[in-house]
Parts: C-alpha cells; sequence; structure tokens
C-alpha cells in the first residue's frame, strides 16, 4: 500500500502502524484458505462484507486492494497456476464488500 500510487487512498483508510492490522489480515486469510483459524481464535468472529461496509467502498476502492494482494501474491513462491487462482478467489469476498457498502452508502 506505501509503495503503489493507486493505493494512497487505501493506505489511508488505514492506522498509520499497520502491525494489527497486517497480523488480523494474516489470520483471517488462514482460515479462508483452510488453514487453522486463527482470526476467530484471536479476534472473534467477522463477516468480512458488513465489517467493510463502515467505508464507502466502491470499485476503485476494491480495485487498489485487489493490486496490493496481487503484488503481495507475486512475492510468494506461488506457482503462476496458484497466484492467479488466489486472485480469482479474492475478488469474491472483494466483490461482497462493494455490494455491502453500496447497500449501506448508496
Ligand atoms: C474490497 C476492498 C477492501 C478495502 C478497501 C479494505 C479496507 C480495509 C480497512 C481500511 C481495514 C481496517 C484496517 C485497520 O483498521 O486495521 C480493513 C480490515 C480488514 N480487512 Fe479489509 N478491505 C478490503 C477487502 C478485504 C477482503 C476481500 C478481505 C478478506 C478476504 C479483507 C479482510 C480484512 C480483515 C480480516 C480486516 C481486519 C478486521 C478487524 O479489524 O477486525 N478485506 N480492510
Amino acid at each position: 500500500m506505501d509503495e503503489l500510487p493507486d493505493a494512497a487512498d487505501l493506505r489511508r483508510m488505514h492506522p498509520e502502524n499497520l502491525e494489527q492490522s497486517r497480523d488480523k489480515l494474516a489470520c483471517f486469510l488462514s482460515g479462508w484458505l483452510g488453514g487453522p483459524k486463527l482470526f476467530s481464535e484471536k479476534y472473534g468472529s467477522i463477516s468480512i462484507p458488513s465489517f467493510h461496509a463502515q467505508w464507502p467502498i466502491d470499485e476503485a476502492r476494491s480495485a487498489a486492494w485487489l493490486s496490493c494482494m496481487e503484488r503481495a501474491i507475486a512475492l510468494q513462491p506461488f506457482s503462476l497456476e496458484f497466484a492467479e487462482y488466489l486472485l480469482t478467489q479474492l475478488r469474491v469476498p472483494a466483490h461482497r464488500v462493494v455490494q455491502a457498502s453500496r447497500a449501506r452508502h448508496g
């Protein structure tokens, strides 16, 4: 987020210190990917669309978030096939976030 110019607005939505945001996302993705359910163990239950509906998140913000995830995924030693699969799957909750936000903010 700090590196992509298109993600400056997304970065401003986050706290200055990203330590907890990073831990929360990593814990959530662990369970989301079928691994240990670290987020619910540590932070409790969450609905991704309703949680994010506190902000107006449009297609542009969703695209910025997905671009950051694409960059982060590219840094991992994943096969191209898995990297593409992961990004495709992440578009599903990202789209739900936009829908839930639109329902709340119009
Ligand atoms: C669609 C665009 C998205 C935007 C603009 C966005 C933005 C944000 C922001 C601003 C926060 C708060 C960070 C903080 O205060 O620490 C957050 C938290 C979080 N996001 Fe997203 N997000 C998006 C999509 C997603 C998706 C698709 C997922 C899951 C696959 C996700 C998972 C999380 C989690 C687990 C948290 C922490 C929740 C908590 O504090 O309890 N986000 N997001």
